[in-house]
């Protein structure tokens, strides 16, 4: 049993320390915006943030996370822009949209 601090919140989760730490973000958390690409420390889809530093979740082992370390995954970025975005006036959110949109 350890305890992860993902996108904010304490979560406790069961798994055998050599599991990756993108099979438990996935299988156990339902934090799916984390991708399964190759596998094989390329691609980046499986890209997560620890401490402020990306890392690439499918070769991060569990046993690699200390309590009191601070996972963000898209999702949690994605909760955070729409909380800057809802203290933005209009004017300001629809200036970022149209930069977003190109
Ligand atoms: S799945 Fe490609 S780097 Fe992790």
């Amino acid at each position: 049993m350890a305890i992860l601090c993902v996108n904010g919140q304490f979560v406790e989760v069961a798994a055998n320390p050599s599991t990756p730490l993108i099979w438990i973000l996935r299988e156990q958390l339902g934090l799916i915006a984390t991708k399964y690409g190759c596998d094989n420390f390329v691609c980046g889809a499986c890209s997560v943030v620890v401490n402020g530093k990306t890392i690439r979740s499918c070769s991060f082992p569990l046993s690699s996370i200390n309590e009191g370390d601070e996972i963000m995954t898209v999702e949690g970025f994605s909760n955070q822009n729409q909380a800057i975005s809802k203290q933005l006036p209009v004017s300001t959110v629809n200036f970022k949209v149209a930069l977003d949109a190109g």
